[in-house]
């Protein structure tokens, strides 16, 4: 979609509201005509003319991006949970992507767009600018929350609870004590699913020195087989070894490559009930949701709650569907929220 800084002023009775979470494996956007789509959050420019002219575009996005990566300068641009300080190619590809994401859904330049963006926590807090700068040309009205709370939102879970989104770079906490949360509130740490990778890749590099395998098809080994606990029969994967497939067994592996994000998750999670009032600890230990992809290791749930028990009955559960929790929970703020709260981005 094409930016709107000099575009005329548009009729308020033709608005579009949006709720996007831009995530640092995969930015989702949900809007209020009911299209929902999702991108990885790869951004890639042909590097010379010779390959623009062979890809036949100016920018490419997600796996596209991603299968041409040889020749594109690929950009990832929340690495590591944050756009990364003073990089300006990494502004250029969150703006890139939130117009592409505004594309898929069908938005016109000629509509009023309100979006509500959910950032990773930590980007919340160092990026916000550097956010607002890439989101604004695109929007009318804007809003950046964190992607926890974004999916807290979306459940309606305002009161007395915790929302723990198992990310890519960084795993979000959210606590919820029926105010909009403020940093204190919050925590990120970076024991999440590209930390599970590095582990499996040099668990499996260990046991198996002569097979051939880099961190991608790690990544996709843990998310067809990914589990805590424990797990019925064996985990096998096709690897080649000098030049032939065979099968590997990597039950164990995984297992413990799942559970290395584990003590600092729960650790992290104890301590934010303790921060509750007494009274209040008991229900919110009920009300404990994990979100983001890595919510989906087989198990995870479970296990979390077992160990808290410990302390007290506790009940944790996984959102509906992790892909979209946030983008629809940033787009149900988006349409709930009072005039008041939103930026004006035409006023300044
Ligand atoms: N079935 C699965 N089991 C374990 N991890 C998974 C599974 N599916 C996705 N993941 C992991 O979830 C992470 C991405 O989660 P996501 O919420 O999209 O992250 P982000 O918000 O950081 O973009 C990646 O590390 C991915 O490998
Ligand atoms: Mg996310």
């Amino acid at each position: 979609m094409a930016k709107k800084k000099s575009s005329p002023k548009r009729s308020s009775s033709n608005k579009m509201r949006v709720g996007i979470d831009l995530g640092t494996s995969r930015s989702a956007i949900s809007a209020s005509n009911g299209a929902r789509e999702w991108v990885a959050s790869y951004v890639g420019w042909p590097k010379d003319f010779i390959s623009e002219k062979v890809l036949g575009k100016p920018v490419l996005f997600g796996k596209e991006a991603l299968d041409n990566r040889l020749s594109v300068e690929l950009v990832r641009p929340l690495e590591h949970g944050v756009i990364k300080e003073g990089i300006s190619r990494d502004e250029e590809a969150v703006q890139e992507l939130v117009g592409h994401l505004l594309e898929l859904v069908g938005a016109l330049e000629s509509q009023e767009i309100y979006a509500v963006v959910g950032v990773p926590a930590e980007s919340l807090r160092a990026n916000k600018l550097a956010i607002k700068r890439a989101v604004q040309d695109y929007v009318d009205s804007l809003m950046v929350v964190s992607e926890p709370f974004a999916a807290a939102y979306g459940r309606g879970l305002l009161n007395n609870a915790i929302v723990i989104d198992i990310g890519a770079g960084t795993t979000d906490f959210c606590i919820m004590h029926g105010a909009m949360p403020t940093d204190e509130d919050q925590r990120t740490i970076v024991t999440a699913g590209d930390y599970i990778d590095q582990q499996l890749y040099h668990m499996l590099k260990d046991k198996y020195p002569e097979s051939d395998f880099n961190i991608n098809m790690v990544r996709n080994f843990k998310e067809a087989h990914s589990y805590v606990g424990t797990v019925k029969g064996k985990i096998e994967v096709e690897i080649p070894v000098a030049g032939r497939i065979m099968l590997h067994d990597i039950t164990e592996e995984m297992g413990r490559a799942c559970e290395s994000v584990l003590p600092a998750i729960i650790e992290n999670t104890m301590e934010l009930i303790a921060k509750f009032d007494p009274e209040y600890q008991e229900i919110v230990r009920e009300n404990i949701v994990l979100a983001g992809g890595g919510s989906q290791i087989r198990g995870l749930a479970k296990y979390i709650e077992n160990v808290l028990s410990e302390d007290g009955p506790t009940k944790v559960s996984v959102v509906d569907d992790p892909v979209y929790a946030s983008a629809d929970g940033a787009l149900a703020l988006a349409q709930d929220m009072p005039e008041e709260y939103w930026e004006d981005l035409l006023k300044e």
